[in-house]
């Protein structure tokens, strides 16, 4: 498989605390990652170095052969890829069409503004990404009356109309019913393996049926990484977790 992201040597300190301890992590094209840890491991903080929230204070990022390490979030939007946050971020007094709407603006061509007459090349895919997710109900509402599950829901529909190479998950199931729980998954396991998941998830059973390789990170630094299978039974689980973890 073509390597899609290479981060070697990561490293990003808060004053004397190094949350992000010299971490390689590689993800393949379409390959669905996870990254596990405890509280604090640094899950996070990863997810921002690698989408341009953060700069790392050491190492460096190639994003689909393109050296990224310098380069703030928008170009790495760009370049492919999305991000939906620990907690959801959505524009609440925009309709739920337009917030999709607006994060397909940068793939609408020349000329588009918002809500200017091209304002239609990038409903339609909107609304059939709304459609996709189960939110085409919803479409007219004002994002701020959504659900958590459905804002959730929305955040990915907008992360999708980025048209990302890479998606990254913070907790996407964090606060959900077992209902929505249970839509989530679906939804990620039906997406297109044009794109690539990093997943991070507290929930083992979910990481497991979701992805391929799992990365377990402690106090900033990867202790394991392997297919899920490996790391259930892996020593680093233990020492993650603690005992009893599988
Ligand atoms: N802005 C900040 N200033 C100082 N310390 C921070 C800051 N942001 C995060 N930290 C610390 O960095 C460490 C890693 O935080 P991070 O949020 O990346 O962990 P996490 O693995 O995502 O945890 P959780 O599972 O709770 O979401 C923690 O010890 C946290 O307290
Ligand atoms: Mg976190």
């Amino acid at each position: 498989m073509t390597e899609l992201l290479a981060a070697e040597g990561l490293s990003r300190r808060y004053g004397s605390l190094t949350v992000v301890d010299r971490v390689d992590l590689r993800i393949a094209d379409g390959q669905r990652h996870a990254l596990i840890g405890p509280n604090g491991a640094g899950k996070s903080t990863l997810l921002d170095l690698i989408g341009g929230a953060q700069r790392p204070d050491g190492g460096r990022i190639r994003f689909a052969g393109v050296d990224v390490t310098a380069t703030g979030p928008a170009p790495r939007a760009r370049l492919g890829i999305g991000r939906i946050h620990q907690r959801p971020a959505v524009w609440p007094s925009l309709s739920v069409l337009d917030n999709v709407a607006v994060a397909a603006l940068p793939h609408a061509g020349r000329g588009s503004w918002w809500p200017g007459r091209y304002g239609r090349r990038v409903r339609r895919p909107a609304a059939e990404l709304l459609d996709r997710l189960g939110l085409a109900e919803h479409a007219a509402r004002p994002a701020g009356h959504l659900s958590h599950g459905q804002r959730r829901q929305l955040e990915i529909a907008m992360a999708l109309a980025g048209r990302p190479r890479l998606l990254l998950l913070d907790e996407p199931a964090a606060g959900l019913s077992a209902s929505d729980t249970q839509r989530l998954v679906g939804l990620i396991a039906e997406l297109p393996r044009t794109v690539a998941v990093l997943l991070v998830e507290h929930r083992l059973d979910l990481v497991y049926s979701l992805t391929d390789v799992v990365t377990v990170l402690r106090d900033g630094r990867v202790l394991a990484s392997g297919p899920p299978a490996e790391i259930r039974v892996a020593p680093a689980l233990q020492q993650a977790f603690g005992a009893g973890v599988s």
